[in-house]
Parts: C-alpha cells; sequence; structure tokens
C-alpha cells in the first residue's frame, strides 16, 4: 500500500525499516481514541468551513464504518503503514477517495498521537479509580469484621505494640486513598487538548480548538502548541502514580506472604487463589501475592524507561517518544490486573484470630504501658523509659513475662507501683488506652471507619 508521505522519496522502503519504525502491532489498542479524534476533528473542519459540511460529514461516515469493520475484526491493520494513525487515514481514503485526504487538514501526527494517549490515559485512569475504590470497600468490610482482633502491630518487624487488626487493614485503607487522590489531581492534567498544536508552530487555518475540546469532553485546550506535542509528563505522571500505588498492593502482598507462613501463621489464604507444589505434595503457595510483588519491578521499570526516554529529547517532537506506549500499556494492565486479583483473594482470607491475639499479648508488647503508667504517676518519659527497660531485663533473664511480676518485685524497680499496674499490662487493656486521634483504640478506630465509609461509599 502507498506511504501517505511518499511524495519526498524515490525509492520504497526497506522492509527492515518498517518493521524496526513500525508502532501499529501495539498501538492498533488506540485505533478507538484515534477515530474518536479524527471524528471531533472532521466536525470542526466543516464548522469553520476548512473543508465542506458534505465533506465532514462523508469523512465521519466513512470512520463510522472503520469503526464497524474493527469491532467485526474484518480491519486489516498493515505494517508497512507504520502506525494507527496511517492505518486509519488510508483505509479511509481508500474508502472514500479523495476527501479522505482532506481529514489531515490542520492536524499532524505529532498531536494526533498527544491527543490519543490523553484520552487513552483518561479513561484508564478513571477505571483505575473505580477499581482502587473497589478494593478499599473490600478491607473496609474486613476491617469491620475484625474490630475485636488484637494483633501485634510491628515496628522493625518486631512485635511493638498491640493494634487491632481492623486498624492495620484500614492503614492500607488511607494509602488506597492518597492514590485516588493523586490519581484525581493527573487527571487534571491529563484532560486538556493538544490537537490543533500540529507538528510543532499551530497553523495558518482556522481551526476552533474550544470546540474540538468540547466535544472531546476535555477542560480546555493547551497552550503552547511547542509543548503540547512534545512532552509527556502526562504519561510519567501516570506511570508515578501506577508506581505508587503497587508500591502499596506490594508491601500488602508480602505481609499475606508473610502471615501466612507456618511461623506467624496469622491468616490462611484461600484454596483458589493459593498453588501448589509440583515436588512438595504439603505445599500450598502464596504466588498470587508473590507477583503482585513482583510485578512492581515491572512498574518501576515502565517509569524508569519513560523518564529516561525524555530526559535528553531536544524539544519538539523526536520518534523516540513512540517508545512510551509499550511501558504505559503493561503499566495499565498489570496496575488493573493486580487490584482485580488482590480484590477477589481478600474476602476468602481467613485470619487466625487466636494466633495473633495470643502473640499480641507476649514479647513484652505492653512494656510502653508500663512506661506511660510510671508517666501518669509523675516520673519523667525518660526515667520511666529506664526503669521500664531494667524491669524486661529482669524478666528476660529470669525468662518471666511482666504480667507474672509481684507487686514486691516492682518495687524493686520504683516504689510508684501499685496493683493498678496488672490491668495496664494486658494487650486488650492497651489497645483501649490508645485513645489519641488516629491511634488504636476501638473509639478511634471507628471513627477512622466511619470517615472512609462516607469517602469511599458503603457496602
Ligand atoms: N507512531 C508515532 C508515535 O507513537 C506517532 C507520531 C509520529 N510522528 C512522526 N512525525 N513520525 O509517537
Amino acid at each position: 500500500m502507498k506511504k501517505l508521505w511518499s511524495g519526498r522519496f524515490k525509492e520504497k522502503t526497506s522492509k527492515i525499516v518498517e518493521y524496526f519504525t513500525g508502532s501499529i502491532s501495539f498501538d492498533h489498542r488506540l485505533w478507538k481514541y484515534d477515530i474518536k479524534g479524527s471524528i471531533a476533528h472532521a466536525k470542526m473542519l466543516g464548522k469553520q468551513g476548512i473543508i465542506t459540511l458534505e465533506e465532514s460529514k462523508k469523512i465521519i461516515k466513512g470512520l463510522e464504518e472503520i469503526t464497524n469493520e474493527i469491532e467485526t475484526g474484518r480491519f486489516v491493520f498493515r505494517e508497512e503503514l507504520e502506525d494507527i494513525h496511517m492505518n486509519i487515514e488510508s483505509a479511509l481514503i481508500k474508502k472514500i477517495g479523495d476527501t479522505g485526504g482532506k481529514l489531515h487538514t490542520a492536524r499532524s501526527r505529532n498531536d494526533q498521537i498527544a491527543l490519543d494517549l490523553r484520552l487513552f490515559i483518561r479513561t484508564e485512569i478513571k477505571g483505575i479509580i473505580v477499581l482502587v475504590k473497589k478494593f478499599q470497600k473490600t478491607l473496609l468490610n474486613i476491617s469491620i469484621k475484625h474490630l475485636d482482633t488484637l494483633m501485634p502491630g510491628y515496628t522493625h518487624l518486631q512485635r511493638a505494640q498491640p493494634v487491632l487488626l481492623s486498624h492495620h487493614i484500614l492503614a492500607y485503607v488511607e494509602m488506597l486513598q492518597r492514590d485516588v487522590e493523586r490519581l484525581k489531581d493527573a487527571l487534571k492534567r491529563v484532560n486538556l487538548l493538544p490537537l490543533g498544536s500540529c507538528a510543532v508552530a499551530g497553523t495558518s487555518l482556522p481551526v476552533d480548538r474550544a470546540y474540538v475540546a468540547k466535544l472531546l469532553e476535555f477542560d480546555g485546550v493547551s497552550q503552547n502548541s511547542i509543548d503540547a506535542v512534545s512532552d509527556r509528563d502526562f504519561v510519567i505522571e501516570f506511570l508515578s502514580n501506577a508506581a505508587i500505588i503497587i508500591m502499596h498492593l506490594s508491601r500488602l502482598a508480602e505481609e499475606l506472604v508473610l502471615w501466612s507462613t507456618e511461623e506467624f501463621k496469622f491468616m490462611e489464604l484461600p484454596d483458589a487463589f493459593a498453588t501448589g507444589s509440583s515436588i512438595m505434595p504439603q505445599k500450598k503457595n502464596p504466588d498470587v501475592a508473590e507477583l503482585v510483588r513482583g510485578k512492581t519491578g515491572r512498574v518501576y521499570g515502565s517509569l524508569l524507561s519513560l523518564l529516561t526516554i525524555m530526559k535528553g529529547l531536544p524539544l519538539s517532537y523526536n520518534r523516540d517518544m513512540q517508545e512510551d506506549k509499550i511501558p504505559l500499556f503493561d503499566t495499565v494492565d498489570t496496575i488493573k490486573a493486580c487490584l482485580t486479583v488482590m480484590n477477589e483473594m481478600f474476602p476468602g482470607i481467613k485470619f487466625n484470630t487466636k494466633r495473633m491475639h495470643e502473640t499480641a499479648d507476649e514479647a513484652y508488647s505492653t512494656a510502653t504501658d508500663v512506661a506511660e503508667y510510671l508517666v501518669k504517676k509523675g516520673l519523667s518519659f525518660r526515667k520511666a523509659h529506664e526503669i521500664t527497660g531494667k524491669i524486661v531485663l529482669y524478666c528476660v533473664e529470669g525468662k518471666k513475662k511482666l504480667g507474672d511480676l509481684t507487686l514486691k518485685e516492682l518495687h524493686n524497680f520504683s516504689g510508684l507501683f501499685s496493683n493498678d499496674i496488672y490491668s495496664c499490662l494486658k494487650a486488650e487493656e492497651s489497645v483501649k488506652s490508645r485513645r489519641s486521634p488516629g491511634g488504636t483504640s476501638l473509639k478511634e478506630v471507628t471513627k477512622q471507619i466511619i470517615r472512609l465509609r462516607k469517602i469511599v461509599g458503603g457496602r
């Protein structure tokens, strides 16, 4: 098939070059956006009298027929036509003749691809927000079920202080909420029309960019034609947001891996979301969680790939930028798959609440409560910390629990102890007492649930 830019050339393009420079094998994915943009552009050209209204209608009808052919699998994408833009335009010209050649008036592939990408990312961001919210709801429902489940809160992966399982899960709902907010914010910068910037300098033809923006539901038009065709910061911003989302999912996935070990035994994965070993019959492996953790590497790689592609490019458009698509598409697919699988897996997780509670009671996890007890009796925190540290050491050496100590033994460390210390040593009491805003007491955690439910929406 004849190339749309063949006029300037005497020789045919080498097959190797066609293969090397072509993007149709992956950018065919943008066809819907490409046609949507072309229809809006054709409408504007007709309205402005740049082409006649009949020509505009003819072009739109042709594009609608192409839509139908693609949807029904009858359209043949051709490698020698390079990319999605030229595949569709060539098909249009073949279909309606020279009128089809008028579609590319006051337009370049440079602003066209920027438009397609913006339309694609806009749609995908909205879809990803829906998936994040779904997962937030699932986590919220689980946290409501576990308002009375105690577990150790960790720092340095060492048992630190008892917390509610509900509180721990809600931490992820908070993270995901910031992810949603970041995506919404990015949407503001994505949702601007680049079309009309043409190759780099704009056009001498009387286009109406605001009209096209309105047709395509953009919030406005880009303000600098050079910037509009040359930057991909909106792709990079999306990839950064995606990297943060998957980093959050990866941490959660890591906890699932850890918690389902024999050593932790905090939970069991649903059979449907675990896999077996080909050699060891006893194994039940957390492969889904591991893959969510592993796929994080791909998303980070995509972000780094785009940052690197862009860093040395002189203004404005450079063909290097075609390399943005595979990392972008892969990231969209990866994020959506990870959110979907995590959301499906979570309701089937069985938490071993007894084991969690027992673990929360062990390992001197209420030592901070002892120090705070002494503070309430008038000691400085540093002094209280030191005394409590000595008590813990005494227990470690004598293989005792804090609760085993008699009042007499405690008096060897401080005369401020009386009988009321014993209630402080229980994990339940410790949790109950953490009433500072955002703390782990039932009251505070319930407040968090109510707030998040309003944001995320009910069941
Ligand atoms: N396939 C190209 C890309 O993805 C479209 C723009 C091509 N523009 C050009 N002047 N060669 O970036």
